[in-house]
C-alpha cells in the first residue's frame, strides 16, 4: 500500500504539531517557529526566516490556525520602516541580537527571501476565509514588493534580481558559483566564506542593486524566484479583490502578468526556463530543479509545461528520492553537499504545487508520495540524500512539517475553517 494511504492523519498531525511546537519562540509579542534550535544546528536557525515561515504556516494550518496566521504576523512586523530599504521584509529577523557581525545591525538582515507571504496568507484564507487578517497584512505586502520593483529591478524589465545567494534560499547552489567567482568543485567552508564575505560588502554599497551590478558583485536573475514572485503578486490581487478593492486586483494582476511575459521573453530558451546572469542576461548554464518551480508561478505555456513534466520524470532528476537540487548525472551533483543535489522538501512542494497548477495531478501524487516516505523514513531533517533518503544537516528542522499539506491535500482532508 502507498504510504499516502496509509497514513495515520492524526498521527502525522500529533508528530507535525509536536516538533513544531518545540521549536516554536515568543519574544516581543511576537511567536514564530525556528528553523531548527536542536544544540547541534547552525546557530543562526533561532532566528525567524521568511520563506521557513510561510512553510511553517502552511503546515500550522492543518490544525492551529492562530500560530499559521502569527507566523506571517511576526514577518510583517520586522518589515523596514524607514530609508531605501522601506518596505522590504529581512531574510533573517534576530530579535534577540545575532546580525551585527554581517550586517551591521543586531535585529535583522538587509536581504529579504523567496516572496511566499501572500501566497501563504490565500492558502490560509480559501479553506478559513478571515477579511480583517487580510487587512491587515495587505498595506505591508503591497510595500513589500513596490520594494522589490524599486530596488531589485535595476533594468525595469520586471524580472527581480538577488545581490546574496542567501536570498534565494538556496544558499550554495552550484547555479551561483560562477556569479561567486567560485570553483564548480568548490568545498563547503570555502563557498560558506565567501558568502559571509558578501554580506558586509553589500552593506558597504547600500545594498543598491545597480551599485553591485556596476561593481561586478554577484548579481542573478533566478527562475524559481521569478516565478514565486509572480505567483505573490497574483496572490495579491486576489487578496486585493476579497478586501473588495477591485481596482489594485486589476493592477497586482497585471504586474503578475507583466512578470510572466517577461519570463518568457527573456528566461525561457529552446522551451526551457534558464536563470540569467544579472549583468548580461546570458542563461546561466547549470541544471537544477529550479525550473520545475517555474510551474508554481504559472510562467509557462501548456507545451513548455509538458516538456519539463516529461523531463521531470526521467531518472536523473527522479531518483528514489526526488527531487534533487541538481540532477544526479550532473557534475556538481554531490548529494551530501549543502544545496548541491540533496532533496528539500521545500522546493518538492513548490514543485508539486506547479504540477497541480498545469494539471500533473499523478506526478504531483508521486512526489507527495516519495516526500512522505522520505519524512515516515528519516524524520523531519533540514534535506535528505537523493538516493539512501537518509537525513542531512540539522534535526528536528521545522520546514519539513510541510509534507503534511502535500498528505492533507492528497488525502482530501478537510483543513479547520476556524482558528
Ligand atoms: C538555510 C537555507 C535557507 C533557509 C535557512 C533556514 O540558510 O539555505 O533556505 O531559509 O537555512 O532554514
Amino acid at each position: 500500500m502507498s504510504v499516502i494511504a496509509a497514513a495515520n492523519w492524526d498521527e502525522w498531525v500529533a508528530k507535525a504539531a509536536a516538533m513544531l511546537r518545540a521549536n516554536r519562540i515568543e519574544i516581543d509579542g511576537c511567536r514564530y517557529t525556528a528553523p531548527a534550535t536542536s544544540p547541534t544546528a547552525n546557530p543562526a536557525y533561532v532566528h525567524q526566516f521568511l520563506w521557513d515561515s510561510c512553510f511553517h504556516a502552511l503546515a500550522y494550518r492543518w490544525f492551529d490556525l492562530a500560530m499559521a496566521r502569527d507566523e506571517l504576523r511576526a514577518l510583517v512586523a520586522a518589515q523596514l520602516q524607514d530609508g531605501p530599504d522601506a518596505g522590504m521584509i529581512p531574510h533573517m529577523i534576530s530579535r534577540r541580537g545575532g546580525s551585527e557581525q554581517l550586517w551591521g545591525r543586531p535585529d535583522h538582515s538587509l536581504i529579504t527571501q523567496p516572496p511566499l507571504i501572500a501566497v501563504t496568507a490565500m492558502l490560509l484564507h480559501a479553506d478559513a476565509p478571515d477579511v480583517p487578517f487580510l487587512a491587515e497584512l495587505y498595506p505591508a505586502l503591497c510595500a513589500y514588493h513596490a520594494w522589490f520593483d524599486r530596488r531589485r529591478d535595476p533594468d525595469g524589465d520586471g524580472l527581480i534580481c538577488l545581490i546574496h545567494p542567501w536570498e534565494s534560499g538556496w544558499d550554495a547552489s552550484p547555479r551561483w558559483d560562477r556569479a561567486m567567482g567560485l570553483p564548480c568543485d568548490v568545498a563547503h567552508e570555502q563557498g560558506a566564506r565567501a558568502r559571509a564575505e558578501l554580506a558586509p560588502r553589500l552593506v558597504e554599497l547600500g545594498c543598491d542593486a545597480g551599485a553591485l551590478l556596476r561593481a561586478g558583485s554577484y548579481c542573478v536573475e533566478p527562475v524559481d524566484y521569478n516565478a514565486i514572485r509572480a505567483a505573490d503578486l497574483e496572490a495579491l490581487g486576489e487578496m486585493a479583490a476579497a478586501l473588495d478593492r477591485p481596482q489594485e486586483a486589476m493592477e497586482w494582476g497585471g504586474r503578475a502578468a507583466r512578470v510572466r511575459e517577461a519570463f518568457q521573453r527573456k528566461m525561457v530558451r529552446d522551451g526551457s526556463p534558464y536563470d540569467l546572469d544579472g549583468a548580461d542576461e546570458q542563461p546561466i548554464v547549470q541544471e537544477s530543479a529550479a525550473q520545475f518551480i517555474a510551474l508554481f508561478g504559472g510562467c509557462l505555456t501548456e507545451a513548455q509545461a509538458e516538456r519539463l513534466a516529461a523531463q521531470l520524470r526521467q531518472p536523473r532528476h527522479w531518483p528514489r528520492f526526488p527531487v534533487p537540487t541538481s540532477p544526479t548525472d550532473a557534475p556538481a551533483f554531490v548529494p551530501d553537499q549543502y544545496w548541491r543535489g540533496n532533496v528539500w522538501l521545500s522546493v518538492n512542494w513548490l514543485i508539486y504545487m506547479g504540477l497541480r497548477r498545469y494539471g500533473y495531478v499523478a506526478l504531483a501524487s508521486e512526489l507527495a508520495e516519495r516526500s512522505l516516505a522520505l519524512v515516515a523514513q528519516s524524520g523531519f531533517w533540514e534535506y535528505y540524500h537523493p538516493l539512501t533518503g537518509q537525513g542531512l544537516g540539522s534535526t528536528p528542522q521545522s520546514w519539513s512539517a510541510i509534507v503534511l499539506d502535500m498528505l492533507g491535500r492528497e488525502r482530501g482532508i478537510e483543513p479547520p475553517r476556524q482558528a
